[in-house]
């Protein structure tokens, strides 16, 4: 008798809500299908020193709603570029550990790495791929912004989350006659921003696709004052940034594959605020608030149909896949044309037309 093949899943990257619900689909269907299923520990760390645990029910029972990934995840395991070492002046010294990732996939006699990640990882893998291991991925980032599909799982509930905030600050900076401007996710991509600050209404909608003036951003506020609007809530992507200006960088983690953190925008913005138009103004930086907790419901079922799509995908002898989403419809494309590229936001996006017709400003 022939082995059972064997897959792994791995949760490289951020941690994103809907993780555990793709977790949970993979394994469940795989030992339905027959298969053995492996979990690879703290993203693709667990590759590269060989740390895994056996995947089966009984590990994925009651999973589906739990935030985060019982997995584990790291965004500093790039096997393309690990830091290994410090030299002797403390500088992150480098190296190319792919082959130790593929030694591991081989010890544990792996048929297919499914890997839920975003543009970032599916790049990682690519050595992965070019030496001959299957991978199947499932797009995950709550930023939304993955080429070739019209959603990546998480997103749905970052924006409920951001909605939420933003809906508990309207109505805080409309008691005080404030300007309150929250700062949600998305470093290169506003989708995050955009989706929450329509369905929150705000006054003024910032994004990294569409440089902004804070004399536009002003104006704005002045023309709602006017109206009699004694409040305005600003809704500003981390990435957003001035026009000829420059993002706004948090920290640099020099031993970071990804060395760059985003923040601070949103305290720049309110106090030019109320310095120009002296309404008195306040920030909140929501953060990781947005990527914790339990997705919701749309996340879950999104979740789900990836991890079966998987699957089926893996058991159809797909190779080097990536489950999609195309309008309401299960599709899938080559991992080698997405990987590593954003799906920014289109300034003739239709939801753009919609806002900028219910008067919004972009600051543009
Ligand atoms: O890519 C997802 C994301 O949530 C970004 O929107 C954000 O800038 C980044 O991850 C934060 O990453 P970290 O967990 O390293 O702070």
């Amino acid at each position: 008798m022939p082995s059972p093949s064997r897959i792994a899943i791995v949760t490289p990257g951020g941690d994103c809500p809907g993780l555990n619900a793709v977790i949970r689909a993979v394994t469940r269907v795989a030992i339905a299908r027959g298969l053995e299923v492996v979990g690879v520990l703290d993203g693709f760390l667990g590759l590269i020193e060989d740390r895994t645990t056996a995947l089966t029910d009984r590990e994925v029972s009651g999973i589906l709603t739990r935030g985060g990934t019982i997995l584990g995840a790291s965004n500093k395991a790039d096997p393309r570029r690990f830091c290994t070492s410090r030299d002797a002046a403390g500088k992150p010294v480098f190296e190319d550990v792919t082959a130790r990732c593929l030694a591991t996939i081989e010890r544990h006699r792996l048929d297919a790495l499914i890997i839920a990640g975003g543009d970032g990882s599916l790049a990682a893998a690519m050595p992965l791929i070019d030496a001959g291991t299957n991978c199947i991925a499932i797009p995950k980032t709550i930023d939304n912004d993955i080429q070739g599909t019209d959603l990546s799982f998480g997103f749905l509930t970052a924006v409920a989350t951001a909605t939420e905030a933003l809906d508990r600050v309207h109505t805080t900076a409309a008691s005080h006659h404030r300007a309150i401007a929250v700062e949600v996710m998305g470093r290169n991509a506003g989708w995050i921003a955009l989706h929450a600050g329509i369905a929150s209404g705000c006054e003024v909608i910032l994004l990294p696709e569409i440089p902004y003036s804070l004399d536009k951003v002003g104006a704005a506020i002045e023309a709602r004052r006017r109206r009699g609007k004694r409040f305005s809530v600003l809704c500003i992507a981390e990435g957003a940034r001035p026009a000829g200006g420059e993002q706004v960088v948090t920290k640099v983690d020099p031993s970071s594959p990804d060395p760059v953190r985003l923040g601070g925008i949103s305290r720049i913005v309110a106090e030019e605020i109320e310095q120009r138009t002296g309404i008195e103004s306040r920030y909140v930086v929501l953060g990781h608030v947005q990527r914790g907790g339990a997705p919701i419901p749309a996340d879950r079922i999104l979740a789900t149909q990836f991890g079966q799509h998987a699957v089926e995908l893996f058991l159809s002898g797909a190779r080097d896949r990536m489950v999609a989403l195309s309008g309401l419809t299960l599709a899938d494309v080559p991992i080698r044309e997405v990987a590593g590229r954003q799906r920014l936001v289109p300034a003739d996006h239709s939801l753009i037309a919609a806002a900028r017709a219910m008067s919004v400003s972009f600051g543009d």
